[in-house]
Protein backbone atom coordinates (compact mmCIF):
# COMPACT_ATOMS: atom_id res chain seq x y z
CA UNK A 1 0.00 0.00 0.00
CA UNK A 2 1.36 3.53 -0.49
CA UNK A 3 -0.11 4.54 3.46
CA UNK A 4 2.49 6.21 4.82
CA UNK A 5 3.43 3.96 8.12
CA UNK A 6 6.53 4.97 10.58
CA UNK A 7 7.49 2.17 12.75
CA UNK A 8 8.72 2.78 16.27
CA UNK A 9 10.25 -0.15 18.19
CA UNK A 10 12.11 -0.54 20.99
CA UNK A 11 11.94 -2.45 25.02
CA UNK A 12 9.81 -1.32 27.77
CA UNK A 13 9.65 2.17 29.00
CA UNK A 14 12.39 3.79 26.72
CA UNK A 15 9.80 6.54 25.40
CA UNK A 16 7.94 5.05 22.22
CA UNK A 17 4.61 5.77 23.25
CA UNK A 18 5.80 9.82 24.17
CA UNK A 19 7.76 9.79 21.21
CA UNK A 20 4.69 8.54 18.89
CA UNK A 21 2.43 10.99 20.56
CA UNK A 22 4.47 13.72 19.67
CA UNK A 23 4.85 12.58 15.74
CA UNK A 24 0.92 12.17 15.80
CA UNK A 25 0.40 15.69 16.98
CA UNK A 26 2.77 16.75 14.60
CA UNK A 27 2.10 14.98 11.45
CA UNK A 28 -2.04 13.92 12.15
CA UNK A 29 -1.56 10.25 11.45
CA UNK A 30 -3.34 7.63 13.23
CA UNK A 31 -1.94 5.59 16.08
CA UNK A 32 -0.97 1.71 16.99
CA UNK A 33 -0.04 1.47 20.81
CA UNK A 34 0.33 -2.56 19.71
CA UNK A 35 1.31 -3.15 23.08
CA UNK A 36 -2.14 -2.45 24.93
CA UNK A 37 -3.64 -4.75 22.15
CA UNK A 38 -1.17 -7.75 24.62
CA UNK A 39 -2.56 -5.89 27.34
CA UNK A 40 -5.91 -6.34 26.74
CA UNK A 41 -5.38 -9.83 26.63
CA UNK A 42 -3.29 -10.08 29.68
CA UNK A 43 -6.49 -8.20 31.39
CA UNK A 44 -8.75 -10.34 29.78
CA UNK A 45 -6.99 -13.41 30.89
CA UNK A 46 -6.90 -11.99 34.37
CA UNK A 47 -10.42 -10.87 34.23
CA UNK A 48 -12.23 -14.37 32.86
CA UNK A 49 -10.02 -16.77 34.75
CA UNK A 50 -8.48 -18.09 31.78
CA UNK A 51 -4.84 -20.02 33.14
CA UNK A 52 -2.06 -17.85 31.55
CA UNK A 53 -0.10 -21.50 31.04
CA UNK A 54 -3.10 -22.81 29.23
CA UNK A 55 -2.22 -22.08 25.72
CA UNK A 56 -5.32 -23.04 23.75
CA UNK A 57 -7.51 -20.92 26.04
CA UNK A 58 -5.21 -17.90 26.04
CA UNK A 59 -5.47 -18.40 22.17
CA UNK A 60 -9.28 -18.42 21.66
CA UNK A 61 -9.27 -15.15 24.09
CA UNK A 62 -6.76 -14.07 21.38
CA UNK A 63 -9.00 -14.85 18.46
CA UNK A 64 -12.79 -13.21 20.13
CA UNK A 65 -10.64 -10.44 21.89
CA UNK A 66 -13.44 -7.74 22.78
CA UNK A 67 -11.06 -4.75 22.66
CA UNK A 68 -11.71 -1.33 21.03
CA UNK A 69 -10.13 1.63 21.08
CA UNK A 70 -12.19 5.14 21.05
CA UNK A 71 -10.64 8.18 21.49
CA UNK A 72 -7.95 7.46 23.64
CA UNK A 73 -9.72 4.93 25.96
CA UNK A 74 -8.92 1.22 25.90
CA UNK A 75 -12.23 -0.35 26.54
CA UNK A 76 -12.51 -4.51 26.38
CA UNK A 77 -16.52 -4.95 26.09
CA UNK A 78 -17.93 -2.78 28.31
CA UNK A 79 -14.99 -2.15 30.51
CA UNK A 80 -12.52 0.99 29.86
CA UNK A 81 -9.26 -0.91 31.18
CA UNK A 82 -7.56 2.39 29.73
CA UNK A 83 -5.75 2.78 33.55
CA UNK A 84 -6.13 -1.35 34.24
CA UNK A 85 -3.88 -2.24 31.56
CA UNK A 86 -0.77 0.03 32.87
CA UNK A 87 -0.22 -2.35 35.81
CA UNK A 88 3.38 -4.31 36.45
CA UNK A 89 0.99 -7.24 36.88
CA UNK A 90 -0.70 -7.28 33.35
CA UNK A 91 2.66 -6.14 31.99
CA UNK A 92 3.99 -9.45 33.18
CA UNK A 93 0.87 -11.94 31.37
CA UNK A 94 0.99 -9.39 28.59
CA UNK A 95 4.86 -10.93 27.43
CA UNK A 96 4.41 -14.20 28.62
CA UNK A 97 1.20 -14.78 26.19
CA UNK A 98 2.53 -12.20 23.57
CA UNK A 99 5.49 -15.40 23.34
CA UNK A 100 2.73 -17.77 22.16
CA UNK A 101 2.75 -17.53 17.92
CA UNK A 102 -0.73 -18.72 17.48
CA UNK A 103 -1.52 -15.28 19.54
CA UNK A 104 0.00 -13.40 17.77
CA UNK A 105 -1.09 -14.62 14.74
CA UNK A 106 -4.65 -13.98 15.84
CA UNK A 107 -3.47 -10.47 16.49
CA UNK A 108 -1.96 -9.93 13.33
CA UNK A 109 -4.69 -8.39 11.18
CA UNK A 110 -5.93 -6.48 13.72
CA UNK A 111 -2.70 -4.35 13.94
CA UNK A 112 -2.74 -3.76 10.06
CA UNK A 113 -6.35 -2.70 10.10
CA UNK A 114 -4.47 0.74 11.51
CA UNK A 115 -2.85 1.62 8.62
CA UNK A 116 -5.22 3.74 7.53
CA UNK A 117 -4.98 7.11 5.56
CA UNK A 118 -3.62 9.74 6.06
CA UNK A 119 -0.80 7.49 8.08
CA UNK A 120 0.04 5.28 11.19
CA UNK A 121 2.18 5.62 13.80
CA UNK A 122 3.28 1.88 14.94
CA UNK A 123 4.19 1.31 18.18
CA UNK A 124 5.89 -1.67 19.51
CA UNK A 125 8.67 -4.99 19.67
CA UNK A 126 7.93 -6.26 15.85
CA UNK A 127 6.28 -3.38 13.96
CA UNK A 128 9.32 -2.98 11.57
CA UNK A 129 10.05 -6.48 11.65
CA UNK A 130 6.71 -8.67 11.34
CA UNK A 131 3.50 -6.17 11.58
CA UNK A 132 4.83 -3.45 9.05
CA UNK A 133 7.83 -4.77 6.81
CA UNK A 134 7.35 -2.24 4.59
CA UNK A 135 6.84 0.93 6.46
CA UNK A 136 8.52 3.99 5.22
CA UNK A 137 10.19 4.83 8.27
CA UNK A 138 11.39 2.40 10.45
CA UNK A 139 12.82 3.39 14.20
CA UNK A 140 14.38 1.39 17.05
CA UNK A 141 14.62 3.15 20.49
CA UNK A 142 17.38 1.89 22.67
CA UNK A 143 18.50 2.45 26.21
CA UNK A 144 20.06 0.59 28.82
CA UNK A 145 17.62 -1.23 31.71
CA UNK A 146 19.12 1.17 34.38
CA UNK A 147 18.31 4.54 32.51
CA UNK A 148 14.93 3.09 31.45
CA UNK A 149 14.28 2.19 35.10
CA UNK A 150 15.58 5.05 36.49
CA UNK A 151 12.73 7.06 33.63
CA UNK A 152 9.92 4.79 35.23
CA UNK A 153 10.54 5.99 38.45
CA UNK A 154 10.67 9.88 38.40
CA UNK A 155 7.41 8.86 36.49
CA UNK A 156 5.77 7.31 39.38
CA UNK A 157 7.38 9.67 42.06
CA UNK A 158 5.76 12.49 40.36
CA UNK A 159 2.81 10.70 40.18
CA UNK A 160 2.86 9.96 44.17
CA UNK A 161 3.30 6.68 44.00
CA UNK A 162 5.87 5.36 46.28
CA UNK A 163 8.32 2.89 43.81
CA UNK A 164 11.41 0.55 44.19
CA UNK A 165 13.91 0.91 41.98
CA UNK A 166 15.69 -2.01 42.11
CA UNK A 167 12.44 -3.66 41.80
CA UNK A 168 11.70 -1.78 38.88
CA UNK A 169 15.10 -2.39 37.48
CA UNK A 170 14.26 -6.25 37.94
CA UNK A 171 10.84 -5.92 35.95
CA UNK A 172 12.34 -4.33 33.35
CA UNK A 173 15.39 -6.71 32.79
CA UNK A 174 12.50 -10.15 33.05
CA UNK A 175 10.74 -8.79 30.37
CA UNK A 176 13.03 -6.92 27.84
CA UNK A 177 14.90 -10.56 28.43
CA UNK A 178 11.50 -12.62 27.52
CA UNK A 179 10.68 -10.07 24.59
CA UNK A 180 14.03 -10.81 23.49
CA UNK A 181 14.42 -14.34 23.57
CA UNK A 182 11.17 -15.52 22.31
CA UNK A 183 11.46 -17.64 18.92
CA UNK A 184 8.92 -15.72 17.24
CA UNK A 185 9.31 -12.06 16.49
CA UNK A 186 11.91 -11.13 18.97
CA UNK A 187 12.23 -7.87 20.02
CA UNK A 188 15.14 -6.68 17.65
CA UNK A 189 15.83 -3.69 15.31
CA UNK A 190 14.47 -4.21 11.21
CA UNK A 191 17.57 -4.70 9.33
CA UNK A 192 16.92 -1.12 7.33
CA UNK A 193 15.68 0.22 11.25
CA UNK A 194 17.49 3.05 12.38
CA UNK A 195 18.67 2.86 16.12
CA UNK A 196 18.60 5.99 18.49
CA UNK A 197 20.26 5.44 21.81
CA UNK A 198 18.25 7.83 23.52
CA UNK A 199 20.65 7.16 27.20
CA UNK A 200 21.64 10.46 26.58
CA UNK A 201 18.96 12.36 24.88
CA UNK A 202 16.51 14.50 26.31
CA UNK A 203 12.47 13.67 24.81
CA UNK A 204 12.59 16.87 22.72
CA UNK A 205 16.21 15.63 21.39
CA UNK A 206 14.18 12.18 20.88
CA UNK A 207 11.23 14.12 18.55
CA UNK A 208 13.83 16.11 17.34
CA UNK A 209 15.76 13.48 15.60
CA UNK A 210 13.28 11.18 14.78
CA UNK A 211 11.63 14.15 12.76
CA UNK A 212 14.88 14.75 11.05
CA UNK A 213 14.99 11.22 9.64
CA UNK A 214 11.33 11.22 8.75
CA UNK A 215 11.99 14.17 7.05
CA UNK A 216 15.11 12.84 5.09
CA UNK A 217 12.64 10.07 4.15
CA UNK A 218 9.80 11.53 3.26
O1 LIG B 1 4.72 -1.88 24.96
P1 LIG B 1 4.11 -2.49 26.18
O2 LIG B 1 4.99 -2.45 27.38
O3 LIG B 1 2.75 -1.97 26.47
O4 LIG B 1 3.91 -4.03 25.80
C1 LIG B 1 3.57 -5.00 26.77
C2 LIG B 1 4.11 -6.35 26.33
O5 LIG B 1 3.43 -6.78 25.15
C3 LIG B 1 5.59 -6.35 25.96
O6 LIG B 1 6.44 -6.61 27.05
C4 LIG B 1 5.68 -7.45 24.91
O7 LIG B 1 5.89 -8.70 25.50
C5 LIG B 1 4.31 -7.46 24.28
N1 LIG B 1 4.33 -6.83 22.96
C6 LIG B 1 4.71 -7.59 21.88
N2 LIG B 1 4.69 -7.07 20.63
C7 LIG B 1 4.31 -5.80 20.43
C8 LIG B 1 3.96 -4.98 21.53
C9 LIG B 1 3.98 -5.53 22.79
O8 LIG B 1 5.07 -8.75 22.04
N3 LIG B 1 4.28 -5.33 19.20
Amino acid sequence: TDIPIIAIDGPSGVGKGTLGQALVQKLGFHFLDSGAIYRALAWGVLHEGVDPGDVAAVVALARRLPVRFDAGRVLYGEHDITQAIRTEEVAAIASRVAAIPEVREALLQRQRDFAQPPGLIADGRDMGTVVFPNATVKLFLDAAPEIRAERRYKQLKEQGIDANIVKIIEEIRARDARDRNRPVAPLRPAGDAIVIDTGSMTVDEVIHTACEIIRSKG
